[in-house]
């Protein structure tokens, strides 16, 4: 494949696709029907085997062909062919390839990231890839946060027109939207939860959404393209786990989810008789960052919405009185790797 083509016309950008999961397949898909001749898929891996070609890889084959891929170690390493100027699409979750963000830009690569650890990590991190990445062409992040929902890209542009952001304050998990969404307490949460994994809204292990991480890692971006430099540690997590729960084997942890039930059904009719609603919130402004489950008013802005949906209301300088809001479906695989591709066409723009 000509790197640089004719005169006047653009060079093709190679991409890596690591991460052939729920996310990665979707954006298999999406490649299926974008024909842009400057993007071209050269590697696909997970987390044991890769399929690379230089000329290019039919995306709606390389499911099967990754069986009989080539073994790897899962480690960050591209084949030799990747040049600066290339792209690394992370639909992993894996903190060893996050720790490999930095490292890709100073090779010259792009990356464009649905994994929340590069810019939800160490804060040290999170400064080298802002540094590096410059004025954000080069690093992709609409997928990290929202699903694509125009979160991170409103923050931005509201600081770069003068204002600070004063407060943010959202319902940021799809998952835990969904299950909040209609529960007043009468049903097992144990059972709504169970009903999330079978239809795919929550992970095959519920407890990277009910211990309150994921959404910490979501904040963690926010708040820092907000302008506040937090640590991970900086923000108090309320989780819906009990210490029992946190703790058991994965196998194990199916039969154990009758354990959230009493507790959460106690707070949501006590909601109920106040005539509110529980909803799962994360917020930050100058005090600091928090995230727990809070009873709202059922006409609060972030307790309207349906189903998966993310809600975020934004206060700034401009925004004093009222905050801006933002709502719509914040998870699926579908949303997320449309927020990947709209990043991918961003860094060839
Ligand atoms: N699912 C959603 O709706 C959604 C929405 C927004 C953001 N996200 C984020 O998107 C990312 C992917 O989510 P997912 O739902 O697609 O997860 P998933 O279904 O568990 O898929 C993860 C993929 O990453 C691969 N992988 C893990 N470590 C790797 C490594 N070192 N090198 C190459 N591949 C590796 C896995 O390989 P194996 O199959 O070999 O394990 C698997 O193919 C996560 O960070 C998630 O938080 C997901």
């Amino acid at each position: 494949m000509p790197r640089v083509a004719v005169a006047g016309q653009a060079a093709t950008r190679r991409i890596a696709l690591l991460g052939v999961g729920t996310v990665g397949r979707a954006l298999l898909d999406r490649f299926e029907s974008l024909a842009d001749p400057r993007l071209a898929l050269c590697l696909a891996a997970n987390s044991r085997r890769r399929v690379y070609s230089e000329s290019g890889l039919r995306a709606s084959r390389v499911p099967a062909s990754l069986a009989s891929g080539e073994a790897h170690g899962g480690s960050g390493v591209l084949p030799a062919g990747f040049a600066p100027g290339d792209i690394v699409v992370d639909a992993t979750a894996s903190a060893e390839l996050a720790a490999w963000h930095p490292r890709w830009l100073r090779q010259g690569l792009a990356v464009v990231s649905a994994n929340k650890l590069g810019l939800g990590g160490p804060l040290l991190r999170q400064h080298e890839i802002r540094a590096l990445a410059g004025d954000g062409a080069r690093y992709g992040d609409a997928a990290t946060v929202g699903a694509g929902l125009p979160l991170l890209r409103t923050l931005r542009e509201l600081r770069a027109g003068g204002d600070r952001i004063g407060a943010v304050v959202g319902v940021l998990s799809g998952t835990l939207a969904w299950l909040f969404d209609g529960y007043d307490g009468r049903e097992s949460f144990a059972a709504r939860v169970r009903a999330a994994v079978a239809q795919g809204y929550a992970e095959p292990d519920p407890r990277v959404d009910l211990s309150g991480e994921d959404v910490r890692r979501k904040l963690l971006i926010l708040a820092r393209a907000a302008g506040y430099a937090l640590e991970e540690v900086e923000v108090r997590v309320d989780t819906l786990l009990t210490p029992e729960l946190a703790a058991l084997p994965t196998d194990q942890v199916d039969g154990a989810l009758e354990q959230l039930d009493a507790s959460l059904a106690e707070r949501a009719s006590r909601a109920a008789a106040d005539g509110k609603v529980l909803r799962y919130v994360a917020r930050f402004d100058a005090a600091g960052a928090r995230i727990g489950l809070e009873a709202l008013a059922a006409d609060d802005p972030l307790a309207v919405g349906r189903g998966c949906d993310n809600r975020v209301a934004i206060w700034s300088t401009r925004y004093r009185e009222r905050p801006l809001q933002i709502q719509g479906p914040g998870a699926g695989a579908e949303v997320t790797a449309a927020a990947l591709v709209d990043d991918l066409l961003r860094v060839v723009a």
